[in-house]
């Protein structure tokens, strides 16, 4: 078991053949964080990090008068409040007195082969017990009767860790959580840069890199999902990592609400890293005897720069968090007519294109928003999930039924978490929305949202997707949720409860697409908020595939699949052709490069193909079936990133597969330049000794890693690309 307990030192060590992790209880009571990092074969020192004098603004705990030692500047494993540790704390509580200070003690540990599941949260798995252990660690307060259980999860051939917190209330009155953050990491030094994924509608998970000061930086959503302004990720590197070589901390929270992720520099230099579900807004009455669990983050350990860190999310999101029939599948091409018709359709412009889209060999039609009630804009029929008469007057049936007879697959696009006002849902349930009664509402794309938390309305909304799912010969659903949540307020929360609201928002909705993915277990799920407002890890556990960006711009999607593939690897990102001019920022990009682009996740179209020349359908027939030939490369292999385009003009990336006999280089160039620097990239991932075929030339490994490439002198023009395909040929 990659846990030892060495009881003379009292320490606990998780590590694996990447990682070290160290904790030590000091005189049986204080949790203290000793060493987190690369490999350390056998922990032997006894807490070996020097208590030395400080103020008396740092006060010493009950017991340790005469003493250097202070919770103000020990490392912590998870640091409360009122205790004299005046960083972020990780958990704050109000008891029935009204006080809040607490001061956990170690308790005891359990140790068990495997993962623990979390009860109605999305997490990572494994499916056999070798694969990983759990240590569960336990401190409490015996006077609050506050009792807290950390779970620490090492997976054995991942540098990950996971961790997870419960929080009990074993006393007989009633308390209530005011924070309850699922990890906390003290770092003994401060020099990093702080990497994150900030972003806006259409220009998502924007890479931003810059060195960490002192102070608190706080990232962090209050929307009610993890949203596009920021994705709940954040990771330190060391200020020489670069994409292969150099230390990264990484953390990533398995939620799909409001969170915060802080890294906060004491005077000291000394780092706290900290992250859950975000305070603000939140407030858990935990009644005695009751339990509070806190949603899982994800700690990856990477020593060999940010592709390692990626790598580790990619394997452990591919292998471990998706689930399902799709986890191992090959993904379809995709055709969805939102950018092609909008609101304006009727079955025969849907047949035409479908049509097409199957003479070229595209897998699966998608019929996406404006099917059902009397949709013809964004303003109405959310929550009547009933077939359009008038755009569909043979009914959706038929149409499935039309699109299967082509030999393609039929796809449907459903916002089931919204209503529109002008909806027959809302005009017979009007309090069943998230709001505050008798006080203004405010509508986001002219919708209001409804109260999953509660059970009567997932339950109404779950009768209408059985229906159209009962009657409908359906493949693939597109799960979009397009707001956010203002005025939290549920109408059958009590008063001291109503803070409860956004997490029970989440908890509701986990608890039906977990219905709904397990009852339809053919049904392929894309993610959806409007692009990527909600592509986190906690809905990659039900939906094994996101539509990443609303943005089909080439140039624009380089940068937004660059920063996805931070955490996400290729087969959860989905990326659609589309035209020039691009409908989002007018920009004509070849079509090579469109095409290169959207082939490097799964591969799709938005694209009016009835208004395309013979010609031009040769083309996007000859790039499908390369992408079908490439797939599984793409899909189920190795993804590097090779050149950043926040920093530089271009982008670069490349694949390679287990067997590292095939590869593919995606080079793409921004604006053009006269007398442009060359750019060389070196290859990676390549078994150095093979020999590979490239553009008619036979390399060895070794000289594409190490002598490199040049391709940006073959790009004459703006938005120009290189696509090299390398074949393992060995003689
Ligand atoms: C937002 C999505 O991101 C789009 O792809 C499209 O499905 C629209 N919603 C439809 O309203």
């Amino acid at each position: 078991m990659p846990i030892t307990v060495n009881q003379a030192t009292q320490s606990f060590h998780l590590y694996n053949d990447q990682l070290s992790y160290v904790m030590q209880v000091k005189d049986h009571r204080f949790l203290l964080h000793v060493y987190y990092g690369q490999r350390i074969r056998e922990f032997t020192q006894v807490l070996p990090y020097p208590e030395v004098e400080r103020s008396s603004f740092s006060p010493n705990p009950a017991g340790y008068e005469a003493t250097n030692f202070t919770l103000d500047t020990a490392l912590q494993e998870f640091p409360g409040c009122g205790d004299g540790d005046y960083r972020e704390s990780a958990f704050a509580v109000t008891y029935a007195d009204g006080t809040q200070a607490t001061a956990l003690e170690y308790v005891g540990y359990t140790l068990e082969a495997g993962k623990p599941v979390l009860a109605g949260l999305p997490a990572t798995y494994v499916e056999h017990a070798e694969a990983a252990d759990t240590l569960t660690i336990t401190l409490a307060d015996p006077v609050r009767r506050l009792r807290v259980t950390l779970q620490y999860t090492v997976f054995a051939a991942l540098p990950v860790i996971t961790r997870a917190v419960q929080y009990h209330n074993d006393g007989d009155k009633t308390l209530f959580l005011d924070k309850a953050l699922s990890f906390a990491l003290d770092l003994p030094d401060a020099d990093y840069d702080l990497i994150q994924l900030p972003g806006a509608w259409a220009r998502e998970k924007q890479l931003v890199r810059t060195p960490l000061a002192a102070g608190s930086h706080v990232i962090d959503s209050k929307r009610g999902a993890s949203s596009v302004q920021q994705q709940p990720f954040m990771a330190l590197a060391r200020p020489a990592t670069t994409e292969t070589v150099g230390e990264v901390f990484a953390c990533h929270f398995v939620y799909s609400g409001n969170f915060q992720l802080s890294a906060s520099v004491d005077t000291y230099r000394q780092t706290r890293l900290t992250g859950g579900i975000n305070a603000e807004g939140f407030r858990w009455k935990l009644n005695p005897q009751a339990t509070f669990q806190a949603p899982e983050m994800v700690l990856v350990y990477s020593a060999s720069g940010l592709n390692g860190m990626s790598q580790a999310f990619h394997r452990l999101y591919r292998k471990h968090l998706a689930r399902g029939l799709y986890r191992d599948a090959a993904r379809p091409v995709i055709i969805n007519n939102w950018e092609t018709t909008y609101f304006d359709f009727d079955e025969k412009r849907l047949l035409g294109l479908a049509t097409k889209a199957k003479q070229i060999g595209v897998e699966l039609f998608v019929l996406d928003d404006g099917w059902f009630g009397h949709r013809n804009a964004d303003n109405s029929s959310l929550g009547d999930w009933t077939v359009d008469a008038k755009k569909l007057p043979k009914g959706l049936a038929h149409l499935s039924q039309a699109i299967h007879g082509l030999g393609m697959q039929f796809g449907l696009w459903f916002e089931p978490e919204m209503i529109s006002p002008d909806s027959d849902l809302y005009r017979a349930h009007p309090d069943w929305v998230l709001n505050v009664p008798d006080y203004p509402q405010s509508q986001g794309r002219n919708q209001l949202v409804l109260d999953f938390s509660r059970e009567d309305v997932r339950q109404a909304i779950c009768a209408q997707l059985d229906a159209v799912l009962g009657g409908v010969a359906i493949d693939f659903i597109k799960w979009d949720m397009n707001r956010n949540i203002t005025a939290a307020a549920s109408r059958l929360l009590p008063a001291d409860q109503q803070q409860e609201t956004l997490h029970r928002y989440m908890l509701g909705l986990y608890a039906l697409v977990d219905d709904i993915t397990t009852r339809y277990p053919q049904i392929l799920f894309e993610n959806c908020s409007g692009g990527g407002g909600r592509f986190d890890p906690g809905m990659c556990y039900y939906m094994p595939q996101s539509w990443a960006s609303d943005d089909t711009d080439a140039y624009e999607r380089l940068k937004i699949q660059y920063g996805t593939s931070l955490i996400f690897p290729p087969i959860m990102i989905d990326a659609h052709l589309s035209e020039a001019p691009n409908d989002q920022v007018g920009r004509t990009t070849p079509l090579a490069t469109r095409i290169a682009v959207s082939q490097s996740a799964n591969f799709g179209l938005m694209m009016n193909l009835e208004q395309k020349t013979p010609a031009e359908l040769v083309t996007l027939q000859a790039a499908i079936a390369d992408y079908k030939v490439h797939r599984d490369l793409i899909q189920f292999g190795d993804f590097y990133r090779l050149l950043d385009p926040f920093t530089h003009h271009d982008g670069a990336w490349m694949f390679v597969d287990a067997e590292q006999a095939h590869a593919r280089v995606v080079y793409v160039q921004g604006l053009n330049q006269a007398s442009k620097p060359l750019v060389n990239i070196k290859l990676l991932g390549l078994a150095p000794d093979a020999i590979y075929q490239l553009n008619g030339e036979r390399w060895r490994g070794d000289e594409l890693m190490h002598y490199g490439l040049y391709l940006n002198q073959l790009l004459t023009a703006d938005f120009q690309s290189a696509v090299v395909d390398l074949v393992r040929v060995d003689n």
